[in-house]
């Protein structure tokens, strides 16, 4: 009788079932009612009282063994039917990634700061909420001037009062007042004012702001300046020509246009017929925002400029309708994918 379960357990060791017909003759073979085991059982009925713990104990180990063996082999095949039906077809090829684009506004943004970036100017940046001195009243417009009117913002009544930002000249008073001259640095940003939304007008829009503080610093320059961007930007060809114009915190000041690239200055329905396009503002440092900086404006002089980058950019792409760039439409801005 130890024989037979020594045998049986050796052979236990080395069972293994190809298939679930496989596993199940096995089962019949060992644990049926005719199986090898209840055989054992039955002969052991004949043991002899002084054996019977002993085989009774081997019997019952073999008995667990001998499930324990068949179970495992079962859980084998079953959790390989799971995963068989499971939906995932690891055959399949990789869904396609689509690849995004930038944003036209990023852009052109990052192409104006490149181009001034080759001639010295680095970037800065300042808070969307401001405070009515870096806003208004250190860029000259005292309270209730009409300037102010001009670009009405959204406001919070408080002491002092803080608004959302109505541009980005806000940025050189905190410039001026934290940096020493030299300075050259543009500012780009988004900008806020309490426009009805249209297609040429929105109540947030992005600026890009220049401004240069050294001494000896002219007119000259600033025209200069501009007119080197212009080529960059619109080709080599393009011409520019600056109007007389008012800001409180620029004198003299002006308005730059360009002559149109679509008619070469000809005149066409683009430019109204007139040759040219307006970009931006720009001016001389007014001598009064520099002694608000605390900047001595007896040994220094300088010029700023502020340009809308919706506007460079409807001019470069021909886009038509400024709400455009916030609406998301992933068919206006998947045009974009191939631009830089
Ligand atoms: N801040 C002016 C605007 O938003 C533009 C400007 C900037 C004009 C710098 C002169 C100098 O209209």
């Amino acid at each position: 009788m130890r024989e037979k379960i020594k045998k049986i357990e050796k052979e236990i060791e080395g069972l293994s079932a190809k298939s679930i017909e496989e596993l199940e003759q096995l089962r019949i073979k060992y644990l049926s009612k005719k199986g090898l085991l209840s055989g054992l059982f039955e002969d052991f009925k004949n043991v002899t009282q002084e054996e019977r713990k002993d085989i009774g104990k081997l019997l019952n180990e073999l008995k667990n063994s001998l499930q324990d063996k068949i179970n495992n082999l079962k859980q084998k095949f079953d959790d390989l039917q799971d995963s068989g039906k499971s939906d995932i077809d690891l055959t399949l090829p990789a869904d396609f990634i689509e690849t995004g684009s930038r944003h036209p506004i990023s852009i052109i943004r990052a192409k104006i700061i490149e181009i001034y970036s080759r001639i010295g100017f680095t970037v800065s940046e300042g808070p969307e909420i401001e405070d009515d001195w870096h806003n208004f009243s250190a860029l000259n417009f005292p309270e209730e001037h009409p300037a102010r009117d001009m670009q009405d913002t959204f406001f919070i009544r408080k002491n002092p009062d803080i608004a959302l930002r109505t541009h980005t000249s806000s940025v050189q008073i905190r410039v001026m007042e934290n940096e020493k001259p030299p300075i050259r640095k543009l500012f780009p940003g988004r900008v806020y004012r309490n426009e009805a939304i249209s297609s040429r007008a929105h109540c947030f829009f992005h600026q890009v702001e220049g401004l240069y503080i050294d001494k000896d610093v002219s007119f000259a320059d600033l025209k200069q300046v501009l007119l080197y961007f212009s080529k960059e930007m619109f080709g080599e060809k393009t011409k520019i020509r600056l109007r007389p114009s008012y800001f409180p915190f620029t004198e003299p000041s002006a308005e730059m246009d360009i002559s149109c690239f679509l008619c070469g200055g000809k005149g066409c329905p683009f430019c109204k017929h007139t040759g040219w396009v307006e970009i931006l503002g720009c001016g001389m440092v007014d001598p009064s925002v520099l002694e608000n900086c605390k900047i001595d404006s007896k040994v220094y002089s300088g010029y700023a400029f502020g340009m809308g980058i919706e506007r460079i950019t409807n001019l470069k792409y021909e886009v038509k309708d400024i709400r455009m760039f916030s609406e998301n439409d992933i068919r206006f801005l998947k045009q974009f994918g191939s631009v830089i």
